[in-house]
Formats: structure tokens, C-alpha cells, sequence
């Protein structure tokens, strides 16, 4: 499966899953880094692994749909099958997500339904959750809605503050993404009708 990351900052979801595929037996190739914005630093840590990357800089595009075109023609000239978005700041259009549906997976830092949008660790710590976590999940039209694959859970500790708890999320999320990518590349988690549906010991 050649699948391209698309970020738009640090990029440290997009490092875990590039050292993840370098594994002989792991069913995707990173095959693009794509960028909306040149400045992501994480277009440096990409090129240092020496994975291919693009910039499609949304500010260079007149409308959303220009701008996902240009991100389209860019996959398709890459031979890019499978996406992951990985801190990419940009709301897709329908357009865009229906194109790629089943295809398409974000990682998102909470527990889905809980604390979708921004800002997801302050309203964990305002609102007393004593876990919290985060999810990759197929994308679907409505914001960090779509059918979960996979999460994993940390406990929210006393005197945890926003970054302290947010570190804690991080590491999981390193680990979790590349484990969701291979369920989805090797076939054991599929997106049918809707659902995930998983199979091989499910
Ligand atoms: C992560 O917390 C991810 O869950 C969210 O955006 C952040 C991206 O961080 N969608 P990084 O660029 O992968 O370091």
C-alpha cells in the first residue's frame, strides 16, 4: 500500500509511522510527506528519512476546492492509495472525503466521541475525565466523527496540567498510529458500509 502523510506542523505522528513502515514485514510504504504549509518543520524530518515530500500551500489557492485539487493531482501523481492525516490543520470538503473514503485515517488526541475540534487536554482537565487517551479513526465529513479503529487510554493524574497530560497522550499516539495503519493495510480492520469491521482474532 503506498500511503501519503499529510501534516501541517511537527510532524512527530508522521516520524513514528515512517520508522514504523521501515519494518520488512509492515504492509504500507510511506510513499509522500505532504504539507500545507512550507514552513512544517516536519517536512525537514521527512526529507532526512528520505521520504519524498510536496508542499500544496493552501494561501496559494483561491478556494478549498482549488486547493484540494492541487492535493489530489499531487497524490494521484505519487500513486498514493491510502492517507494519513497526521496534525493537518486543514478542513476537508466533502468533495475531498467522499474521494477518499475508506482510504483516509486521522489520529486524534482524545477519546472519540469525547472532546472533538481543538484543545482536546484543557477541556479533558476541565471537565474531571480520570482517563483520557486518543483515536484513529476513519475520516468522514463531520469533524472527528468518523468510525474508530483504534484508541488507546492514559489515566489523568493529580496536578496534571494541560502539557503534562498531553505528553502523556503523545506517546501513545506513537505507538497506536502505526499499529491502526497496519490493521487497515494488512486487512484486519476495513471500513464497510459505514462500520469498521474487523477480522483475524476479532
Ligand atoms: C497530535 O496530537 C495529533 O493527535 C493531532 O495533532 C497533533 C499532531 O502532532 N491531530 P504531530 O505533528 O504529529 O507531532
Amino acid at each position: 500500500r503506498r500511503v501519503a502523510i499529510l501534516i501541517s506542523g511537527r510532524g512527530s505522528n508522521m516520524v513514528s509511522l515512517i520508522e514504523a513502515a521501515r519494518a520488512g514485514d509492515y504492509p504500507a510504504e510511506i510513499a509522500l510527506v505532504l504539507s500545507n504549509r512550507p514552513d512544517a518543520a516536519g517536512l525537514d524530518r521527512a526529507k532526512e528519512a528520505g521520504i519524498a515530500t510536496c508542499v500544496v500551500d493552501h494561501k496559494a489557492h483561491p478556494t478549498r476546492e482549488d486547493f484540494e485539487q492541487a492535493m489530489d493531482a499531487a497524490l494521484a501523481a505519487h500513486g498514493i492509495e491510502f492517507i494519513c492525516l497526521a496534525g493537518f490543520m486543514r478542513v476537508l470538503t466533502d468533495w475531498f472525503v467522499e474521494r477518499w473514503s475508506g482510504r483516509m485515517v486521522n489520529i486524534h488526541p482524545s477519546l472519540l466521541p469525547l472532546f472533538r475540534g481543538t484543545q482536546t487536554h484543557r477541556r479533558a482537565l476541565e471537565e474531571g475525565v480520570l482517563v483520557h487517551g486518543c483515536t484513529v479513526h476513519f475520516v468522514v465529513p463531520e469533524l472527528d466523527a468518523g468510525p474508530i479503529i483504534a484508541q488507546a487510554v492514559v489515566p489523568v493524574v493529580p496536578g496534571d496540567t494541560e502539557e503534562s497530560l498531553a505528553a502523556r497522550v503523545i506517546v501513545q499516539e506513537h505507538k497506536l498510529y502505526p499499529h491502526a495503519l497496519r490493521m487497515i493495510c494488512d486487512g484486519t480492520a476495513r471500513l464497510e458500509n459505514g462500520r469498521v469491521v474487523f477480522s483475524r482474532g476479532w
